[in-house]
């Protein structure tokens, strides 16, 4: 174990003082199990337990209907919504914690059952290879999606700032714009998705121009202070660009102009499930460009951490799977504790079991017969 222990020190990221450099990831944990699509007393739970992060990200929350591409995600379009967020945020703030909100729209990777029959949108009229929806049917086809009308961009990215000012009123303490992992920023970022004609494809600054229209508007309600932006430069089996480096750097130095938080970029380390074996290494360059503060993300421990914290290499790293297992995921690193396993059979699942009743140190400690991974 390295000596450094740069990961407990506080970080200025934004407006946002943080404790510490631990972000935890944002993750779609599939548990606003109503129709309205609104957090849970459970999800109010978990994000509280997990209020020692020096920031948390919450999962993807959908900024529209027409957003939606998954069962039991949480939405931040509707006042019902917005008030079961605010309680999510009372709580962690009550904890002593900060949190932001993922804002999310799936583009292409959907299914007509999420939008009354209609087939879902994207730049293009190219299908996701490699995915599958999961309805409430179980795992279905995705269709072909239906390219956008250049007249309906603006309406989309009016989406993106209606979220952003319903965020303010549920209290986050900031947003994080998704633009990773294939979705619809994604989509028209890289070339394998977006073979637009019009302003909105062809050249990279063409391609990025609804990423930083996105921007501009969540910017005009929260402040650049506030937000930050996503990216899998890497792709996914769903989603690829011919020249990634070049389209990642541009879009990158572009945001340059707003004074965001930070960019907050996935690059799986080697041997993770996420890693993209061969695939070109964008991160090194995007934080060489980027004026703001840089998170990575993708396999991290709290050795390979403090690590590239030490190099330099990010100024806050991102745990994912390691925050599911351990709502007091900084005091074990603090601790040098042992960690929980995760239990992969509950991520997406309804139920409190493998969501709120992973034991806290203290927790495991009182109670050592409690081990509810092996019942
Ligand atoms: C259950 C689960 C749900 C996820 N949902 C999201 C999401 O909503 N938004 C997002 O940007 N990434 C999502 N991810 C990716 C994680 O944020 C993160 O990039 C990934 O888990 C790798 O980090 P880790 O090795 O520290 O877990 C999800 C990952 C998992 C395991």
């Amino acid at each position: 174990m390295t000596q450094t222990t740069k990961i407990f020190s506080s970080f200025q990221l934004g407006a946002t003082q943080l404790p510490n450099r631990m972000v935890m990831a944002p993750m779609t944990r599939s548990r606003a199990t109503n129709a309205a699509n609104v957090p849970t007393n459970s999800v109010v739970t978990y994000y509280e337990q997990r209020a020692s992060a020096g920031l948390i990200i919450t999962e993807g929350s959908q900024v529209s209907a027409q957003g939606v591409g998954y069962i039991n995600t949480p939405g931040i379009y509707t006042e019902e919504q917005v008030a079961g967020w605010k309680r999510v945020t009372d709580a962690v703030h009550a904890a002593g914690g900060r949190i932001f909100v993922q804002l999310w729209h799936v583009g292409r990777v959907s299914h007509p059952a999420f939008h009354g029959g209609e087939l879902p949108v994207a730049p293009s009229a190219i299908k996701p290879e490699g995915v599958k929806a999961f309805t409430g049917q179980g795992f279905e086809e995705i269709p072909t999606p239906r390219a956008l009308e250049l007249n309906e961009i603006a309406g989309v990215v009016d989406q993106f700032r209606q979220a952003a000012r319903n965020a303010k009123r549920a209290g986050f303490d900031g947003a994080e714009i998704h633009g990773a992992n294939g979705y619809l920023l994604d989509q028209f970022l890289q070339d394998g998705s977006n073979q637009r004609t019009d302003e909105y494809g062809g050249s990279v600054e063409n391609r990025a121009r609804f990423v930083l229209e996105v921007v501009q508007a969540v910017v005009d309600e929260l402040g650049a202070d506030r937000v930050g932006i996503r990216f899998s430069p890497q792709g996914s089996s769903s989603i690829q660009d011919s020249d990634p480096v070049a389209t990642f750097s541009y879009v990158t130095e572009q945001l340059n102009r707003f004074g965001l938080a930070y960019v907050h970029v996935i690059e799986a380390l080697p041997g993770h499930p996420m890693a993209t074996p061969g695939a070109p290494a964008v991160a090194a360059h995007l934080r060489k460009i980027f004026n703001g503060a840089f998170i990575l993300n993708g396999g991290y421990t709290q050795q390979t951490a403090e690590e590239a914290l030490a190099n330099n290499e990010a100024d806050l790293i991102a745990f994912g799977v390691p925050f599911i297992a351990n709502p007091d995921l900084v005091e074990r690193f603090q601790q040098g504790a042992a960690l929980n396993a995760p239990d992969f059979s509950t991520f997406y699942v309804p139920g409190d079991k493998g969501y709120i009743d992973y034991p806290s140190l203290e927790e495991a400690v009182a109670e050592p017969a409690n081990d509810v991974y092996h019942d």
